[in-house]
C-alpha cells in the first residue's frame, strides 16, 4: 500500500484518480478548499487545507508520501481567455509546479515518484501529422503553457526522483469536461457541428485515463513522457453523429467557424475548433489496453448513464 499525495483531487479527473488509487492505497488530497473536499470524498481520504505559499511546509507535508500526483490548475474551458484568465491559466500551474520542485529538492529523503499533468495541446491545436510522444512542440498558447507546465517541475529529475507527465487528450465522462457540453444541446434538438466538423479529436474515456495513470504508477520500468489517448481519434461531426444517434436526436445545425472566431477569439482555434491527431504510441507499447479504444462504445458506456 503506497501513499499518495494528490493536487486537483476535487476535479473531474482528481475525482475518479482518487476514487480508484483509495482501493489499494492511503490516499491525502491537498486541496484550497477542504470543505469542499470533505463533501466529495468519504472518510477514508485524509484532506489537507492547501496553504503552502512556503516550500519548506509542502515538503514537511510530503516527508511520508512516496509517491506525488499533481493535477491542478485553473480550468482552461471555464472562462474566456481574457488576457488576464491567459495569466492565471499558465500561472496557476507553474507556481505550484515549482513549489512541489522546491519542497522535493529540500528533502532528505525523497519520493519515489512525481506523475505531472499536461495535455495534448504541447503539439499545438492543429497538428497536420500524426504525434507520438517524439513529437517537437507545436504552435499555440496551449503548447507554451504546457511547456512552461511540464518544466516547472523539470528539476526534480537531477535529483534522482522519478517523473512522469502524462498529456491527456480530450477526457470523456460524464461528470465534467466535454461530454455534457455536447450533450445538453442534441437533448434540447439544437444538436451543431462547428464548422465542417472536419477537426480531430484526441480522445480517451475517464475510465481509460485513471487505469493509465494507475499503470503507470505500478510499472516499474515507466517514465518520462506518456500521452493519454486511444489511438483512434475521431473527426468532431463523426463524435456529433454518434451523439445523435444515441440520444435520437438530430444534428441539424451548423455554426460557422467565422462566428465562433469572433465570439471566443483564440480559444475556438485551440479548444472548439483544435485539429489534432495523437497517438498513445508509449503506453501501448508496454501493454496498455484501452477498455474503450473507440468513440462509438465510450459513449454508448457514458451515455447510459446520462
Ligand atoms: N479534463 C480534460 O479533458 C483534460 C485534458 C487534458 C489535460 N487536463 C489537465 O488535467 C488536470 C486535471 O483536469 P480536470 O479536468 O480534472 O481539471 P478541473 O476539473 O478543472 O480541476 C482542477 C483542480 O485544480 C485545482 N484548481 C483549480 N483552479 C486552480 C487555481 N487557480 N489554482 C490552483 N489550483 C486550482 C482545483 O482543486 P482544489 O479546488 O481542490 O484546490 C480543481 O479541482 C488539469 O490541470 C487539466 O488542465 C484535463
Amino acid at each position: 500500500m503506497k501513499k499518495i499525495l494528490i493536487f486537483g483531487a476535487t476535479g473531474f479527473i482528481g475525482r475518479e484518480l482518487t476514487k480508484y488509487l483509495q482501493e489499494s492505497n492511503e490516499i491525502y488530497v491537498i486541496s484550497r478548499n477542504p470543505d469542499k473536499a470533505k463533501n466529495i470524498f468519504n472518510k477514508a481520504i485524509n484532506i489537507i487545507n492547501w496553504d503552502f505559499r512556503d516550500a519548506k511546509m509542502l515538503s514537511e507535508i510530503f516527508s511520508s508520501m512516496d509517491i506525488i500526483v499533481n493535477l491542478a490548475g485553473e480550468n482552461i474551458a471555464a472562462k474566456l481567455w481574457t488576457k488576464n484568465q491567459k495569466q492565471k491559466i499558465l500561472n496557476s500551474r507553474t507556481d505550484i509546479g515549482k513549489l512541489i520542485s522546491e519542497a522535493i529538492i529540500l528533502m532528505k529523503k525523497k519520493p519515489e515518484l512525481l506523475i505531472q499533468a499536461s495535455a495534448i495541446g504541447y503539439y499545438g491545436y492543429n497538428t497536420n501529422e500524426k504525434c507520438n510522444e517524439n513529437s517537437p512542440k507545436g504552435k499555440g498558447f496551449l503548447a507554451e503553457v504546457t511547456k512552461k507546465w511540464e518544466n516547472s517541475t523539470k528539476e526534480i529529475e537531477l535529483h534522482g526522483v522519478k517523473r512522469i507527465i502524462i498529456r491527456t487528450g480530450v477526457v470523456m465522462g460524464v461528470k465534467g469536461g466535454i461530454v455534457p457540453k455536447l450533450v445538453k444541446p442534441v437533448k434540447l434538438f439544437l444538436g451543431s457541428n462547428f464548422g465542417e466538423g472536419n477537426n480531430w479529436i484526441s480522445w480517451v474515456h475517464i475510465k481509460d485515463e485513471i487505469r493509465a495513470i494507475d499503470h503507470l504508477i505500478n510499472n516499474e520500468p515507466s517514465k518520462g513522457i506518456y500521452n493519454l489517448v486511444t489511438s483512434q481519434p475521431i473527426q468532431s461531426r463523426h463524435l456529433n453523429q454518434i451523439i445523435g444517434k444515441l440520444l435520437k436526436r438530430p444534428i441539424w445545425l451548423r455554426i460557422p467557424k467565422t462566428i465562433l472566431y469572433q465570439l471566443f477569439g483564440k480559444m475556438a482555434h485551440e479548444l472548439l475548433l483544435a485539429d489534432q491527431k495523437v497517438y498513445s504510441t508509449k503506453l501501448e507499447s508496454e501493454g496498455f489496453n484501452f477498455l474503450f479504444p473507440n468513440a462509438k462504445d465510450a459513449l454508448e458506456d457514458l451515455l447510459k448513464k446520462t
